[in-house]
This record gives C-alpha cells, structure tokens and sequence, in this order.
C-alpha cells in the first residue's frame, strides 16, 4: 500500500497512525519498545498523527503511564544505555505528550467497547503481553469491530514471541487469529530481525561476487551459529522455566539467522519473495528421529559460577524457577539442511544464559585447501573461516592464511576485519526501531510469515518429544562455555566449536 507521509516531520516518516499497545506496563514495552519509539521520535520517523495508547490493567491514566516510562527511559538513555545516546528531555516531553491510557482487563469485552469508543483511523495492535493473551486479544479485537479497516486507514496487529510452544499450538495460534484478520495484517515480531548486522546478511551474501560462488557445499565444511548471553533469567524465572533455552530461543531467533545464511538468493528484495525463501529453506531442515534428535543435541543448566569476577547462583536457585527444575538453560543442536546446496554441510547451533561471554556470531568455517604445498610448514595450517559478529562487537573477521615473513616458506593465519564502529556512526538503536517502523509502513521484510514460524516448530519438534521421554540435562557452571556434552557433539565429527567471546 502507498503510505500516505504524515505532515510536519521527516520525509520518511511513518504515516499518521495510533500504536495500541496491550501490555503497556509490561518490560517489553518499557525497556524496548518505548525508547525505540522515543529514538524514531528524535529522528524524525514519527510524524505529526503518531499517537501512542497504552492498554494495561493499571490504573492512574495516562499520567501514570508516562511517569512509569519516563523514569526508566531517563536511566537508560542518560545513562548511555541505548548505545551512547544522550537524553533530550524536551523531544521526550513531546512525545509523552501523544500517549495515553486505558485502563481494562484483555479478558474484558468493556475493555474494547471503551477502546473502538475512543479509537479512530489507522492503527498498528502491538500485543506486548504474555502468550497466552495472543489469541485472546485478536479475537476479542475482531469481535468488537476494530481489525477492520476503514476508508484510508489500515488495522494491524503486531504479535511478539513466542508464537506458540510446540507446532500444535503455533497452528492453532495462527488460525485462530486468521478468522479476524488477513495474513497481510498480521506482524509476527522476531527482534533479532532488527537488527542491523543480521539485515547485513543479505547484502553481504547477494551484494558481492566472492562469496556466493563459495556459499555451498563445494567449499564449506561446517556453520555454526551461536546466541550466547552473560545474562541469567533475570527476573523472568516464572516464564522461562516453563520455557527453556530451546523455545525460548531456537525456533526464532537462530532459525531466522539459519534462514538469513541459508536461503537461496530470492529473485527481489520484495517482502514476499524473502519470506518465501526463508520459509522454504526452514522446512528443509531434515526432520530428525527420536534417535538422531537425542544423538545430535545436548542440554544444560547452569549451576553456581562467577562471570567477570562476580558469584553468580545457581539456576534452580533464581526467583521462581523450581528447586528441581529440570528446565536446560543452555541448548546446541546438529542440524541438516537437505538442499542441493547444503547436503552434508552440519548446522551447529547453540544458546546459553550465564555463559562465559556475550556473544552472537554465525561462523562460516570453510574447508581447507587442497594439496600439500605447505605440509610441513612449522604452524599449523587453518582453513579459512569467516565470522560474522552480531553482537555485541558489530562486525565481520575472514582469517587466511599468509607467509610468515622470513627465509622460509611457512605460512600463518591472520584475520581480515571490520568493525562498524570504526566505519558508522552507528544511530542509537534497540533493534526494535525498523521493526515498528515496518509495522506503521506495512513493510512485512522482517517480518515473520506463519510458514516460517511452522517449519520452524516441525524441526524442532523432534527435540523437545525426544527429551520428554530421556531428559538428560547436563550441568555447567555459570561463567564457562557451556556442557561438555556440547563440545562432544562437535569432538565426534573432529570440529570445535569458535571460542566464545574470540
Ligand atoms: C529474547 C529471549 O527473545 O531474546 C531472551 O526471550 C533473550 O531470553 C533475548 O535474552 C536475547 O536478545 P538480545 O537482543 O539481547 O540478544
């Protein structure tokens, strides 16, 4: 649809709309979404017709809701903390100004009589809430009237992770909410999508001759993609353990970096034809037996540690996480990609909270050169391996193989790298910003379609029945790099996995 550009603010501004957020006094809406919508404020991506409106449960009006924001989004930014940014009190105050407030329960049908009441033009439903209330809020909408579009306007509705627990009830998730609104109205949200190195992907891949001609099986021996985080459950002990590192991260994000590094080249970078290929190359991830899915994966849980010199407690330990939880804080994966170009080429995934660093990469390691020119040179010879770095060091390292400078014929890795910092200047961004900017644009590219979020739930399918049955969980301690029944995995094959944090 061409956008009509709202008046008065840049000329990419998103057009006129209201952003209902259900969840309003949730985290997800303060730590993320609010100062990503403040930094799309700043840069003039909002215009004049931008209206919040917060749904929750609270009372104390809209007054309350922008003291609850306030206080955190000056702590935050102040601090730095939304990438070195600095606090403008003066943009905030205009844009605290377009929020408002409604108070109701998401069970309520008084609750969205009051909202169509108050409710006109186009609007963007941002469910930030529990699960559970997904499909709840659509119906509920759709019943009072409101995902209908009116003249010029549009209804959509943005739905966060995770879609659904298993493939069961990702399905039925996605019907019940495809009775009240079309796909093309509908926004599923992987934040990783947002962000800027993994939207770097495509072009690194589809944008430069050298590396597609390698980006196969010829070439490449293995991939191995990594989400890594310090962090432990802080604070969110009720629902990851009902969840785990498995749900909690696999069929999203690192399907979608799988996607971004896997898919073939799509035939435009128009919406359809990228989520097409996305989707496509997911369901081609081989369905594994129970046998294979207990053979090619391994599962922990982080027992007392310390990261960067301070103790961290034990999983079971954390605020609402059971005494005997048998929950895995740590997950890696063999997978394979059964395409032309990817047979025989292993899939290495792995995520883990209190790990020894912070580290999302995706390592392509390549095979190493034929021949024996250089046999018995005194280093040993390493096939070259790129990294794409994700976060939180943004950027890209290729390692070769050149001579050691001297008399004699030796050869010795280095690396080739580049850091955006040292090129951009990168704007303040919590990865949220392109997302909701698609949403208010109705750019569905980053964008997950139902065939996605599907395929990726059959894949993993096999893993989560297959540990129903055998739930071996390792343990390792917080601030390592994980179970050793992860090294395992990749130690049969003769691989390692790239050193965290490196
Ligand atoms: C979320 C998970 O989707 O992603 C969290 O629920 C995880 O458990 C987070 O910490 C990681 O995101 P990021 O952007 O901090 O790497």
């Amino acid at each position: 649809m061409a956008a009509t550009r709202t008046k008065g603010a840049g000329p990419d501004a998103a057009p006129a709309c209201t952003l209902v957020v259900f969840g309003a006094y949730g985290d997800l809406t303060r730590r993320l979404l609010v100062p990503a919508l403040y930094n799309l404020f700043r840069q003039g991506s909002l215009g004049e017709g931008f209206r919040i409106l917060g749904v929750d449960h609270h009372s104390g009006g809209a007054t309350g809701l922008r003291r609850h924001l306030n206080a955190f989004l000056r702590t935050l930014i102040g601090a730095g903390g939304s990438e070195g940014a600095t606090f403008d009190p003066t943009r905030w105050e205009e844009l605290a100004r377009r929020i408002d407030y409604l108070s109701g329960d998401f069970e309520d049908p008084g609750a969205y009589e009051a909202l169509g009441r108050v409710l006109t033009g186009p609007a963007v439903f941002y469910l930030a809430t529990p699960p559970q209330f997904f499909g709840e809020i659509v119906e509920r909408l759709g019943r009072a009237g409101l995902l209908r579009a009116d003249a010029g306007g549009f209804r959509r509705v943005a739905i966060e992770k995770p879609f659904g627990h298993d493939l069961g009830s990702a399905r039925t998730l996605n019907r019940r909410i495809l009775k009240w609104v079309d796909e093309g109205q509908v926004y599923r949200i992987d934040h990783f999508m947002g962000k800027e190195t993994v939207r770097n992907i495509l072009a690194l891949r589809f944008s430069n001759a050298v590396f597609e001609p390698l980006w196969n099986r010829q070439a490449i021996d293995h991939i191995q993609i990594t989400a890594a985080e310090t962090v432990g459950v802080e604070g969110r002990g009720a629902y990851y353990d009902r969840v785990g590192a498995l749900r909690d991260m696999v069929p999203s994000h690192l399907f979608e970096l799988l996607a971004m590094v896997a898919m073939e080249p799509p035939n435009s970078l128009d919406a359809e034809a990228l989520r097409a290929e996305r989707a496509r190359v997911i369901a081609a991830v081989e369905i594994q037996s129970a046998a294979e899915a207990l053979l090619n994966s391994a599962r922990g849980q982080y027992h007392a540690g310390s990261i960067e010199g301070s103790p961290v407690a034990a999983y079971r330990r954390a605020a609402q996480v059971a005494v005997r939880s048998r929950t895995e804080t740590y997950v890696a994966l063999k997978l394979s990609i059964d395409t032309w170009r990817w047979a025989g080429v292993p899939f290495y995934l792995r995520t883990g909270k209190a790990l020894a660093a912070r580290d999302t990469e995706i390592v392509i390691q390549f095979k190493a050169a034929p021949g024996s020119l250089f046999r018995d040179t005194a280093a040993p010879r390493s096939p070259n391996r790129l990294v794409l770095q994700l976060q939180p060091q943004e950027g890209m390292e290729l390692s070769v193989d050149i001579k050691q400078p001297g008399a004699e014929d030796s050869v010795t890795p280095v690396k080739l790298a580049f850091r955006y910092a040292d090129a951009f200047a990168l704007p303040a961004a919590t990865g949220y910003e392109p997302l909701l900017y698609d949403v208010m644009t109705g750019d569905r590219t980053l964008i997950r379609s139902a065939a996605e979020i599907e395929a990726s739930w059959r894949a993993v399918e096999p893993f989560l029945k297959a540990w129903a049955k055998d739930g071996r969980v390792h343990g390792y301690a917080a601030g390592s790099a994980g179970p050793r029944a992860a090294d395992s995995l990749l130690a049969r094959d003769g691989r390692a996995w790239h050193q965290l944090g490196k």
